[in-house]
């Protein structure tokens, strides 16, 4: 078997300037990653039977992200793991009684899975994945940003690291963010929120809450253009618009529906449509195309293959989960997650009622009912 060499590549990132946090006034940053070369069919074959062995050998369970290879996503499947949105991973993680999780994804959900269960081996197949806004929103700029405004309630996506988490009253991802603002802005409460600020503007505007914002955005969704979507639409009238909340609000604006990488997909199935434009990453397209075979999926326009295009739809993150390193990580227990466990415990309280009120609202209470779980820390 070949070593199967990984490409590194720079990745420009925004880096909002503290005093400008709820303004639009970023620096550049540059971070990189390291995308991996596919296997041969036979090193691709050979890889799956490891890891399908090492699974049982160790106790251990796949949890994969809709965005990461097709391969790591029906491997999960296949072996009794789970592919999902980031709610969901965290969530499977907890409750499985396997003793090791294997997350393909990025830092935050390897990092979010060690915060709920400490007692499990957290692996991931890569340690340098990361994500923009993670990268963007630094603790300690964050904790400024806290300090300046301590009359608000801190709500932060999952998309950051353990300590910015242990900032935050409550954690939100992009399929419950929505419910747990409005049952804040209700509640009478102003939000300070963090990091994406496409999220959080899409949120505001939903809501009309009172909330101010960090400053960060995703490389990936940022990337998606109103004015070439417009053109795409009039050549496909038939086709629903799908988008995802990190995407700029004049694509947004464009859409048939709005959600998360589940909440996506719920919409393709549901919808009474055969064509679809899809503004996430194109990772998704698996799973669009595999669950509605007899639909068509089409990628909505980024600025082009082009030195404009900082991800082309496809998180270079994301992108460096690879079989190998899962085959890896199982065999030898590098790339344990680590998370200090007073911190940890930190993080864990705002997940916990995140969690805590997603599945009282699943279970058909309605958000104005679950005020005695919402509150500051
Ligand atoms: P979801 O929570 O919708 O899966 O999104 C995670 C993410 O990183 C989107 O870019
Ligand atoms: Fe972060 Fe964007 Fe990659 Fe998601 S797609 S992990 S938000 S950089």
């Amino acid at each position: 078997m070949n070593t199967l060499a990984k490409t590194r590549m720079d990745v420009e990132y925004e880096q909002p300037l503290q005093e400008a946090a709820s303004g639009s006034v970023c620096a550049t940053k540059h971070a990189w990653a390291r995308v991996p070369a596919e296997p041969s069919p036979t090193e691709r074959a050979a890889l799956k039977d490891k890891i399908r062995r090492l699974l049982k050998e160790k106790n251990a369970v796949m949890v994969s992200h809709y965005y990461v290879h097709p391969d790591l996503q029906d491997l999960a499947e296949e072996t009794g793991g789970l592919v999902s949105d980031s709610l969901e991973m965290a969530r499977f993680g907890r409750d499985h009684a396997a003793t090791t999780l294997v997350v393909s994804g990025v830092r935050f959900m390897g990092e979010t899975s060690k915060i709920l269960s400490p007692e499990k081996r957290v692996l991931m197949p890569d340690l340098d994945a990361t994500c923009s806004l993670d990268l963007g929103c630094p603790v300690d700029d964050f904790s400024a940003f806290c300090d300046a405004h301590p009359d608000r309630t801190v709500v932060v996506y999952a998309n950051t690291s353990a300590a910015v988490k242990a900032r935050a009253d409550w954690l939100v991802t992009s399929s419950c963010a929505l419910e747990i603002v409005r049952a804040l802005k209700d509640k009478g409460e102003k939000i300070l929120w963090a990091p994406d600020r496409h999220l959080g503007g899409y949120i505001q505007r939903e809501t009309g809450a009172d909330m101010v914002m960090w400053g960060g955005s995703c490389i990936v969704h940022d990337e998606f253009k109103s004015f070439e979507l417009e053109a795409l639409i009039k050549t496909h009238p038939g086709a629903k618009v799908l988008v995802h909340p990190e995407s700029p609000a004049e694509v947004v604006a464009l859409a048939d529906a709005v959600g998360s990488t589940s909440a996506i997909l719920k919409a393709a199935r549901e919808m009474d449509a055969n064509e679809f434009i899809v503004a996430t990453d194109n990772g998704m397209m698996h799973k669009l195309r595999t669950l509605n075979p007899g639909k068509v999926f089409i990628e909505a326009p980024t600025a082009g293959n082009s030195a404009t295009c900082k991800s082309c739809a496809h998180c270079p993150w994301m992108a460096m989960n690879c079989l190998l390193d899962v085959a890896r990580v199982l065999e030898t227990g590098a790339n344990e997650i680590h998370v200090d466990p007073a911190l940890g415990l930190r993080a864990r309280q705002p997940i916990d009622r995140m969690l805590a009120f997603t599945a009282a609202l699943k279970a058909g209470q309605v958000p104005g009912s679950l005020v005695p779980l919402i509150g500051a820390a």
